[in-house]
């Protein structure tokens, strides 16, 4: 019995941020940003655009590309650190109703980053040792929500938007082969968001707006995601008795160019190998994945039989991947 992706979608806010734009309100420079980051321009969602409606927009248009019913899922797992509600209910419970999918398994994956690897790793779990058949796995981000705007540290480098899959039993092609989910807790204050939480509770007249934000030690987490990016990739090749010649493309989490750079040469990987967009949606988390399998598939990149790595890193701190057969 195998688990497999078989369509992928996505959904991006319409509004277009460049790097110009922002130099507008922050003091910072397309320059700065490009050479720093390789991001030129990010989407940001409008109040409507909620991140449970860029949830279920990416999810019917995986639905419609695998001709899947919102009758037949059997389960929806969002992945997701910006969710409509900030504990409960899960936003993968919205999804659910707006769908009108049966009343079946959805729940919420807080893995920052590495959301949507976590994600795929579990639906691939739940189907092949479960009775459950037909599955989402969406990654989606209103980062814009949680950036603090007057930090140009870290508002220059998040975007919003939202990518999901189908993933179905099958008994061979397309395969979630293997699958690594892993965390480093003591790093956990190096990419959070300090309040708001039951320990630092929301203050009125004390807390500030930027308590409630992203905060990030960005050379910390600049070491940390390059060395498990190498780990993680080197893992799944070793596992599986692959060197980096059998594979067609790793798809990294999309959070920085100079990241994916440095992680290439380290691993002596041809850069060629990762997919990249950054440089048009920025840094969107959970959803930068699945948004990046979903470009990649409109473009025709991805042919039935080849074979794909996924490597997310992110806040937690956590990591992982995915050695995927398409
Ligand atoms: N525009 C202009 N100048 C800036 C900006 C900006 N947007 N941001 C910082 N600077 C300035 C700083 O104030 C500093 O100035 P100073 O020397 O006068 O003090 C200077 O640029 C250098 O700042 P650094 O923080 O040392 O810059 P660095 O080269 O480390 O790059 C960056 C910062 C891009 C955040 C880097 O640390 C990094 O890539 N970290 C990884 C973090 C990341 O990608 N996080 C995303 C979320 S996590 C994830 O997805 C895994």
């Amino acid at each position: 019995m195998t688990a497999g992706i078989v369509s992928v979608g996505s959904y991006i806010p319409p509004r277009r941020v460049s790097n110009d734009e922002l130099s507008k309100i922050l003091d910072t420079s397309d320059e700065w940003i490009r050479s720093h980051t390789g991001i030129r321009s990010r989407h940001i969602a409008s109040d409507e655009e909620t991140c449970s409606y860029m949830a279920t927009q990416a999810a019917r248009m995986a639905m419609e590309n695998a001709n899947v019913s919102e009758k037949e899922l059997d389960f929806i797992i969002v992945a997701t650190i910006s969710p409509d509600y900030r504990d409960f209910p899960a936003t993968a419970n919205l999804v659910q109703n707006e769908l009108g999918a049966g009343n079946i398994c959805s729940f919420d994956i807080k893995a920052a980053c590495t959301g949507f690897t976590y994600g795929l790793a579990l639906g691939r779990s739940l189907i092949l040792s479960s009775t459950v058949k037909t599955g989402l796995v969406i990654g989606v981000e209103k980062l814009s929500a949680i950036t603090d705007w007057k930090n140009r540290s870290t508002a220059v480098l998040f975007g919003d938007g939202a990518g999901a899959v189908i993933l179905r039993r099958g008994n061979g092609g397309e395969d979630i082969v293997d699958s690594i989910m892993r965390t480093d807790g003591s790093g956990a204050n190096a990419l959070y968001m300090p309040t708001g939480g039951t320990s630092t509770p929301f203050k009125p007249g004390e807390t500030t707006e930027s308590e409630l934000c992203i905060s990030m030690d960005g050379q910390r987490v600049y070491n940390f995601a390059v060395k498990v990016n190498v780990e993680i990739v080197g893992e799944l090749m070793t596992r599986n008795s692959l060197t980096s010649a059998d594979i067609d493309y790793i798809v990294p989490h999309q959070a920085n160019y100079r990241i994916i750079l440095a992680a290439s040469k380290r691993a002596n990987i041809p850069l060629q190998k990762y997919y990249l967009n950054m440089d048009e949606y920025a840094n969107t988390s959970s959803a930068s994945i699945p948004i990046a399998l979903a470009e990649m598939d409109s473009k025709g990149l991805l042919k039935k039989g080849m074979r794909v790595i996924t490597v997310g890193f992110g806040g937690g701190l956590t990591y992982g991947g995915n050695y995927i057969v398409w």
